[in-house]
């Protein structure tokens, strides 16, 4: 008689896991996101992806400001140590048929062909491997608006993993995750989630129906969009959900966290704490994040409000190594306002009765 035990094909090994900490740390809200990239790092891993084809094929679909970009952006810094070494194609770019000769270079013996250093050569594609990793990351942003010459070249990447270059040199994509994001449906899951923001923002949980209805209508205006032997191309479809408050404030504290770590960086010697009361983080929420721009506006809020002031006391002396700072919303709740705390100092804002978020 043979013993049957039941396996666990969901469980990811350690690799993987740490990559999907790693970009949850990154990325708010974006789970199912998270999850595809780190399934196909698992199969690049295992070495059981399909043979002359991408490492993983993504459309992000979504609303501007929701992470499509970032994410991408988080699996490079994740796994290669840089944001830089995604290869960003901005597709608007790349509308006329000379303009692909940027992406491919031109064929020998026409002008400028050897001054045309081809932006997705071999070389490009594969600066930022290590022994460690053999692995690139390439970015597609705003697919809608390649033009026909582009999208053969992505169709052909997609399909065979190689492409062709001008000179006829072979670009292989193998060893490439492949990412295309795009906007499209974003107005019609704008149109059916909107009321569900409103709930949000009262605190009541966001109704899963409205969320499966929004995405969709994204894939739908995806289908319609693209021909059925591109959609049939892609390993993943993934729609971005658009961002509710509790989303925001989270990458709110990201963004606060990094604030944090340019500030003990660039002042070793002379950093300073600074706590945000709730009422300073409302501010910076409601000045950095809408329901139309997502997340988008938060990183300019943050510079704008937080971080020019705080150049200004550095750069004036007003706070020094070991000072504390509160952070509160001015009178107006749009600026914000700094107090310098000490036993002896003047009256702070906790005295004034704000409650301290962080
Ligand atoms: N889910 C998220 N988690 C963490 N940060 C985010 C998230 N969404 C947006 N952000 C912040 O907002 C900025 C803009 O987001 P991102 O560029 O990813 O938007 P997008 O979805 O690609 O929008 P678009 O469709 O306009 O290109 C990011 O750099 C990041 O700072
Ligand atoms: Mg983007």
């Amino acid at each position: 008689m043979s013993l049957r035990r039941m396996l666990d094909p969901t469980r990811t090994g350690t690799e993987a896991d740490v990559l999907k900490e790693s970009l949850h740390r990154r990325v708010i809200g974006q789970d199912e996101a998270i999850d595809e990239i780190a399934s196909a790092y698992q199969v690049f891993l295992t070495g059981l992806r399909t043979p002359a084809r991408p490492v993983g094929s993504f459309l992000f679909l979504g609303p501007t400001g929701s992470g499509k970009t970032r994410i991408v952006e988080a699996t490079a810094e994740s796994l290669a140590g840089t944001a830089s070494a995604v290869v960003k194609i901005d597709c608007a770019e790349f509308q006329h048929s000379h303009e692909i000769a940027k992406l491919i270079g031109s064929p020998p013996g026409y002008l400028g062909h050897r001054e045309t250093h081809p932006a997705l050569s071999q070389e490009v594609l594969n600066q930022y491997q290590s022994e460690r990793l053999r692995l690139s990351f390439v970015l597609f942003d705003e697919i809608e608006k390649a033009s026909d010459a582009l999208w053969n070249l992505l169709l052909g990447i997609l399909d065979k993993g190689t492409l062709t270059l001008g000179d006829n040199r072979k670009v292989d994509f193998s060893s490439a995750m492949i990412f295309m994001t795009s906007n499209l449906g974003a107005a019609e899951m704008s149109a059916i989630s909107s009321p569900r923001m409103g709930l949000l923002r009262t605190g009541l949980m966001g109704d899963n129906r409205v969320e499966e209805r929004a995405s969709n209508s994204a894939r739908e205006a995806a289908r319609r969009k693209f021909t059925p032997e591109f959609i049939n191309r892609l390993d993943k479809i993934v729609v971005f959900k658009r961002l509710g408050r509790v989303e925001l404030e989270r990458i709110l504290n990201l963004e606060l966290l990094n604030v944090r770590d340019r500030l003990f960086r660039s002042h070793p010697t002379n950093s300073f704490h600074f706590a945000l009361t709730d009422l300073a983080k409302d501010v910076l929420l409601r000045s950095g994040s809408d329901q139309r721009y997502g997340a988008r506006h938060l990183k300019r809020a943050v510079e704008n409000l937080l971080v020019q002031p705080i150049s200004n006391l550095l750069a004036t002396r007003q706070v020094q190594t070991g000072d504390s700072v509160l952070v509160d919303s001015a009178e107006d709740r749009e600026h914000l306002v700094f107090f310098k705390e000490s036993r002896t100092g003047t009256k702070s804002a906790s005295e004034r009765g704000s409650s301290v978020a962080a």
